[in-house]
């Protein structure tokens, strides 16, 4: 008998490591999107391929649409490892990089190609590294578009804003943006702009195609100005010790898993911009303003600015990248 107890305590003794070991460890991928967006369908690729890849000893776990945190938590979750993953726009580091800033200046990309060939240049692709000192490593960039005006009220003219309250992701620039044509910026997380729509807390926003179409937006925001003023892009980050504590094999194969699930995410990103924008048009209630090469310039008259304030923060030779690269779409 007491033999018997000796060799099932052995075996559980020694069964006890294994199973552990055997259970795979849990990886948190925190964003403020629908599922059915380019981040939520990049975020599903991901856990895909690395479950296929290494499900024996990771999970990732997508909390989307905010449930977990909003994105300026997320990056402070990233930074001091709390969570392992997060693709937070671009505009939301400004507590860790004023470098990022280059991406908020209105009107400094034409087209989602200049984006690109700037994300992808030398200076670019430096950004991705200029946080790992505080614990933020960036894997890579992802694509949602350009950002349209929007509002409760018909607008045309930059002085049509005065007075109005704007919805801005918690960046400098964005406040002054709306400081220069006199409307008043109120930063909000993006989980809560839909209700302060509706409650009249704020009378317009700014966003893409696919945000203001997925979220619903438009229900409050009959005027929608094809202003293309700004970008909207991403950065998938994840923490710093994290990272550098894997094996060389798995960090390749996540580095996989990010390259494959980018390429999907910025394919979606392209073909959702083209169809939430015709989804938009071809909605009774929805009045989309086109408008004119005048009009326009009184919008860049009024914005660009900005350009010459935040060039000393940036540093001139990373503006100088993106101006080059917004260049070559002109
Ligand atoms: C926003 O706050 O408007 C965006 O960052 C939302 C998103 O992640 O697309």
């Amino acid at each position: 008998m007491k033999w018997n107890l000796l060799r099932v305590a052995l075996a559980a003794l020694l069964a006890w490591p294994m199973s552990l070991a055997a259970e795979p460890k849990t990886l948190v991928l925190s964003h403020v999107v629908s599922p059915d967006t380019p981040k939520g369908k990049m975020a599903t690729m991901f856990k895909t391929i690395v479950e296929r890849k290494m499900g024996d000893r990771f999970r990732v776990e997508i909390h989307p649409n905010g449930t977990l945190m909003d994105d300026n938590e997320a990056v402070d979750a990233i930074a001091e490892g709390r969570i392992q993953f997060a693709a937070p726009s671009v505009s939301k580091f400004e507590a860790y990089t004023q470098k990022l800033k280059v991406f908020d200046l209105p009107f400094l990309f034409p087209d989602m190609a200049a984006v690109n060939r700037f994300q992808q240049s030398p200076a670019g692709q430096s950004l991705l590294t200029s946080m790992t000192g505080q614990g933020i490593v960036g894997l890579g960039y992802l694509h949602n578009g350009l950002k349209q005006l929007s509002a409760n009220q018909p607008f045309e003219k930059p002085q049509d804003l005065a007075g109005l309250k704007f919805r801005i992701m918690n960046s400098d620039v964005l406040k002054k943006q709306f400081q220069a044509v006199d409307a008043t910026p109120v930063p909000m997380a993006f989980a809560d702009v839909y209700q302060a729509l509706a409650e009249d807390r704020i009378q317009g926003q700014e966003n893409t195609w696919s945000n203001i179409y997925s979220k619903r937006f438009y229900e409050y925001q009959p005027y929608i100005m094809e202003s293309n003023h700004g970008v909207l892009d991403y950065m998938v980050i994840t923490n710093a010790a994290f990272w550098q504590s894997l094996s060389d094999e798995d960090r390749h194969h996540f580095q996989y898993a990010i390259g494959n699930a980018l390429g999907y995410g910025n394919a979606v990103a392209k073909a959702k911009s083209t169809n939430d924008r015709g989804e938009l048009q071809a909605m009774p209630g929805v009045n989309l303003i086109r408008p004119s090469r005048a009009d326009l310039a009184d919008w860049q008259a009024v914005m660009k600015p900005l350009w010459d304030e935040y060039a000393p923060a940036i540093g001139e030779a990373t503006l100088r990248a993106a101006q080059d690269a917004a260049a070559a779409s002109l």
